[in-house]
């Protein structure tokens, strides 16, 4: 398959129907979506408390904040009301609603601490805590201080994921917890009273990465340390391409914290672009590059995209070089697509010879995904086993 056939599969919205007991609710899917290619059972566990009449359907105007592109929204949307918006941090989620007919003023793009003091009715939560135990008390503190004293947070986490921590910090934080269903693990909750006092969460932790300080929002992939991984792409670097990045426009594919786009610039790339598509790691690496791209140490230009591979909408043709620690998981699931999609978007970027540095897990297919490109050289450094290191020039 061709890396444009690739891309505009990973692209590709599709359809699927939520069903809440009688009710089908069109829906729709997409590889970085949470659960694709199917739902992620998180909904399940909410569409059996609807269904069961253990849960009101929403009851104001409300945000759906439960991690894919919308499926409470569009819910609402088939029972005549009431309205409501998306509150997303995926690229991909958002793109899959915009597909699905969600308004752009619909949607917005940020996290529950974003949201005025207040300022909310309602709002149904899947808590992320597959992003870590920080980014899921922040989010719980966003909403207990932008409900409304007679809101309702509806939220859905899993008991063997920190749900007992989730529900013993949301006591702390509401008045009213109530566990309305338990099935599979997954617990359905309704939150209501929030208490006045919950101070506005720190959502950044500043840490010494290997080329300066670093700024993260939590939830970013890795935190606040160097993954093994990226750690031996950087002394891969360090020992074969430095030279390749003097003068060079470098696409940093999945940027997380930015520590990738850093180290080109620190090599004397040009131009940077850093793309993710989690909105975490977008915040991390503007706060991250703002300094570099405002003339810092080495003087390229950065630029932050938060897209999930969707590329047209940055200016990313002809790049020199691309760097990458692709994802293989949305989530807790392991989505092989990815991958390849990783790869591809390599290849339709590149400008011809243009070269790709890549790390991954040891067992990933990325020797085979990359038998079409020349080279490709491992080049894992010495003493690393878990990761391999590949460098290949576009096919
Ligand atoms: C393994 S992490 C690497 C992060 C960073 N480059 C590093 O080395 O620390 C992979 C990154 O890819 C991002 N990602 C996952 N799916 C994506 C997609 N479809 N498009 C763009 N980025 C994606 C994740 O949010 C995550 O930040």
């Amino acid at each position: 398959m061709s890396a444009q056939s690739v891309l505009a599969a990973h692209a590709e919205a599709v359809p699927l129907a939520w069903r809440v007991g009688a009710v089908s609710v069109p829906l729709a899917s997409a590889v970085g979506v949470l659960g694709y290619p199917g739902f992620d059972p998180a909904l399940e566990a909410l569409s059996e408390a609807l269904a069961r009449g253990r849960l009101a359907p929403p009851e104001a105007p409300f945000v759906d904040a439960t991690g894919g592109p919308g499926a409470v929204l569009a819910y609402a949307r088939v029972r005549g009301g009431p309205s409501g918006c998306l509150l997303t941090s995926s690229a991909a989620a958002r793109r899959v609603a915009l597909a699905l007919g969600v308004a752009t003023d619909e949607v917005r793009a940020g996290f529950a601490w974003d949201l005025a003091v207040g300022s909310i009715a309602e709002a149904w939560w899947r808590a992320p805590l597959d992003r870590g135990w920080s980014r899921a008390l922040a989010e719980l503190d966003g909403w207990a201080r932008a409900l409304t004293p007679s809101g309702r947070l509806v939220a859905v986490w899993h008991k063997d994921e920190g749900g007992k921590r989730a529900e013993r910090a949301a006591s702390q934080r509401f008045a009213h917890v109530e566990v309305v269903n338990r099935s599979g693990g997954w617990r359905v909750v309704t939150l209501r009273g929030p208490l006045a006092e919950v101070p506005a969460p720190d959502v950044w932790r500043d840490w010494q990465g290997p080329d300066g300080p670093m700024r993260t929002m939590v939830g970013t992939f890795a935190g606040e340390r160097l993954d093994a991984g990226t750690r031996a792409l950087l002394q891969a670097l360090g020992a074969d391409g430095a030279a390749a990045f003097e003068g060079a426009r470098v696409l940093d594919l999945g940027c997380g914290s930015g520590v990738l786009s850093l180290r080109a610039l620190r090599l004397g790339a040009r131009e940077v672009v850093a793309l993710d598509d989690d909105l975490a790691a977008v915040r991390s690496s503007e706060a991250v590059l703002a300094g570099e791209a405002a003339g810092g140490a080495a003087g390229g230009a950065a630029r932050v995209a938060w897209s999930d591979l969707t590329l047209d909408a940055t200016d990313v043709a002809g790049m020199d070089v691309v760097l990458m620690n692709p994802p293989f998981h949305v989530g807790r699931r392991v989505v092989g697509a990815l991958s390849e999609a990783f790869v591809a978007a390599a290849e339709a970027t590149l400008r011809p010879d243009g070269r790709v540095w890549l790390v991954a897990n040891a067992a990933l297919p990325f020797e085979r995904l990359l038998s079409s490109w020349r080279g490709p050289s491992d080049v894992t450094p010495a003493g690393v086993r878990s990761y391999r290191v590949y460098a290949a020039a576009r096919p």
